[in-house]
């Protein structure tokens, strides 16, 4: 049997693109076939699928022709070895025709909006009055204060919640699909299956043809379904469901075989992505993500943003990831106070634009006019910036939109954070030498040796954090290395950032002023009242006992007790974990602007992008180390080679 693959405008720009092609091994080819064997039954699918991106037909003849039926020439080919090639050919095209020509086919204008939601728990208003609209090839971050109402909100949306009153507003026909919180719902179902459950039709109607297929009485009548089914199926792109599946879970890395795995045997982070695919899987108009980045590793995060910025349905997203919020957002929605207020751009535009907003407010009237400038130049800045990065053009397009009417200050409290070393440290920092650490019986640091220099800003990088914490916690004194030393030049002043932080707080009766005292060379009380309140602990709240604070504010404590110290070396072990947007911010600018020597771990990647000059990479069999920035090291081509070679193979 040869094969002929049938195109229409496709194969122009097919032809176009210049493909390159090579083998491909695609598992269970079949499945994307719709099998038939003479000519009626071609004239059978034309009739029944409007609009074919693609027609994969098998023929016993026909080679190397090209056929015209209904007035559209459909070109032939075949090639040796036809089943590899061929889907190879299927998915690449498939893959671009989605990225630039689904959805909008019929010229709809999607949109979801709501019309006076209001949302009370007891006295309490989480949303009053809410009018917003959000429309398609859009992004918008939705971002706000613990407890705010960002998850409560998008459960509104998907309906899982009545608001009090109010509607919700969806056109007809849309899908709206969910990133689900609960990873345990689909524990019983195999990997690949759980994500095409994302697009309920398909999945229904695979369940029912492969029931048809399989019985062994199959009937006329039977036929006849299965003929419905296969159409309908066509029509729905099913062919290409399961490869399309697995290239999401392949880009988030899970491979073949964990994809046959049940969802239960897969760990909490894996499942994360899984349940990520389901929700992406089948292109639905409306994607709610409620923090996707929260489990997922630097790659993963990649591959999402990547997907997202191409995505042509309406997304909204909450996270408190900058990275994230600035490569995919077009919008940004700040839940304040039971409000909505929506801003043109991504995150960093609201935040310079909305800080910029608020000294204008503050000005005089002189001044005022200088500070419009500025205001408008900065968004002639930031446009430029823009149209130089890989994306999205249509924000491009909208912040050269963007008029000085558009820009308004936000409410948003930061906290101040400012670190000064006390003293200048000289030319030696620290000498690390063939430290060695074993923690139960296993080895966590292997003969580490690298030297720190002045002005180095380091982040230390891995998959894993207990290497870093190790070497965090042995260059602190806080354990005993097995083997090698270390020095610190005598010139410098550490202050540290533990990873765990609860030995500072358990148990302490002290309020916030006198817990902080301790660390304080200023013990006057207004001194630190003032030094708390820049912290966000303002009145009653720096009276607050130690012990019931939460993980953020024990963070801005840890904090404001490093600030005090004065060190002229930083060590900051995970300091961006419990934070809000607000207080990222801050304290990365606070480490922007620091003069003197980092060390520091965190999974924020605008975070190290943004403050360190060197990464170190501590990987099972050494170290990578490169003065470069996170960016640098994360596209450079030799470091991938270094850690395809240094990490062991998983098996
Ligand atoms: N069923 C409920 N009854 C009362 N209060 C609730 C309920 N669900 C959530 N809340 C409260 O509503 C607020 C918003 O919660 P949530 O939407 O999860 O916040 P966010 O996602 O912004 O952190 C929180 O203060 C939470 O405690
Ligand atoms: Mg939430």
């Amino acid at each position: 049997m040869g094969m002929l693959i049938l195109l229409n405008d496709t194969w122009i720009y097919f032809n176009t693109l210049n493909l390159h092609i090579q083998p491909f091994n695609v598992p269970k080819v079949k499945r994307f076939f719709t099998l038939l064997d003479h000519n009626s039954s071609l004239l059978y699918i034309l009739n029944h699928i409007s609009n074919p991106k693609m027609l994969i037909i098998f023929f016993s003849s026909f080679l190397n022709t090209a056929v015209r039926l209904d007035g559209v020439v459909w070109y032939t080919i075949a090639i040796g070895n036809f089943m590899k090639t061929a889907m190879l050919i299927f998915m690449k095209v498939n893959m671009f025709y989605n990225k630039y020509f689904t959805n909008d086919k019929d010229g709809n204008e999607y949109m979801i909006n709501t019309t006076g939601v209001t949302l009370r728990y007891g006295k309490r208003a989480l949303f009053e009055d809410v009018n917003i609209k959000f429309t398609p090839g859009n992004c918008y971050g939705l971002i706000g204060a613990n407890g705010a109402g960002k998850s409560t909100f998008l459960k509104i949306l998907s309906g899982e919640i009545e608001p009090n009153q109010g509607e919700i507003h969806i056109t007809p026909g849309e899908r709206l699909a969910i990133l689900k919180q609960n990873q345990s719902e689909y524990d019983e179902f195999p990997v690949l299956e759980t994500v095409m459950m994302g697009h309920k039709r398909l999945y229904d109607i695979m369940k029912e043809k492969d029931a048809l297929y399989a019985k062994a009485d199959f009937t006329d009548e039977d036929g006849m379904r299965a003929g419905e089914l296969e159409a309908e199926f066509a029509e729905m792109n099913g062919w290409e469901a399961e490869s399309e599946a697995a290239e999401m879970l392949n880009g988030l890395d899970i491979n073949t075989e964990m994809q046959s795995k049940l969802m239960k045997e897969l760990g909490g982070n894996e499942k994360v992505r899984v349940l990520l695919a389901q929700a992406l899987f089948g292109h639905p108009n409306i994607l709610l993500l409620d923090e996707p980045t929260n489990h997922l590793d630097i790659e993963s995060i990649h591959w999402l943003e990547n997907f997202l910025a191409d995505y042509d349905g309406t997304v909204i997203v909450v996270s408190h990831d900058r990275h994230f919020l600035n490569t995919v957002c077009t919008h940004i929605a700040d839940i304040d106070f039971g409000k909505i207020q929506m801003y043109v751009g991504n995150y960093d535009f609201w935040y310079e634009s909305s800080q910029l907003a608020l000294q204008l407010g503050r000005e005089q009237n002189k001044k005022k006019e200088d500070k419009v400038k500025e205001l408008q130049a900065f968004i002639l800045r930031f446009s430029a910036n823009k149209s130089k990065s890989k994306q999205a053009t249509s924000r491009k397009k909208m912040l050269d939109k963007i008029t000085l009417d558009d820009i308004r200050p936000s409410n948003r409290k930061y906290p101040f954070i400012n670190f000064k070393g006390e003293r200048e440290a000289g030319k030696q920092l620290l000498l690390v030498d063939g430290l060695t650490k074993s923690i139960d019986g296993e080895k966590i640091i292997d003969n580490l040796t690298f030297t720190v220099n002045k002005g180095d800003k380091i982040a230390l990088v891995g998959p894993n954090g207990l290497p870093k914490t190790t070497l965090f916690q042995l260059l602190m004194g806080e354990i005993e290395p097995d083997a090698g030393t270390f020095q610190w030049g005598i010139t410098t002043s550490q202050a540290y950032f533990p990873n765990d932080n609860s030995s500072y707080f358990d148990g302490v009766e002290d309020s916030l002023v006198d817990w902080l005292r301790q660390y304080s060379k200023d013990p006057d009380e207004s001194f630190l009242r003032g030094f708390l309140g820049r912290m966000l602990f303002s009145g009653d709240e720096a009276l607050k006992k130690a012990n019931v604070l939460s993980g953020g504010e024990k963070v801005r404590c840890m904090l404001s007790r490093m600030m005090l110290m004065g060190g002229n070396v930083l060590l900051l072990d995970e300091p961006t974990n419990h934070l809000d947007l607000e207080s990222i911010t801050a304290l990365n600018n606070g480490l922007t602007d620091f003069d003197g020597t980092i060390m520091l771990t965190s999974h924020d990647h605008q975070f190290i992008q943004t403050i360190a000059n060197r990464i170190i990479e501590i990987t099972p069999t050494g170290l990578i180390d490169r003065m470069m920035s996170y960016d640098e090291y994360l596209e450079n081509k030799e470091v991938k080679e270094m850690r395809e070679r240094m990490y062991p193979v998983q098996v």
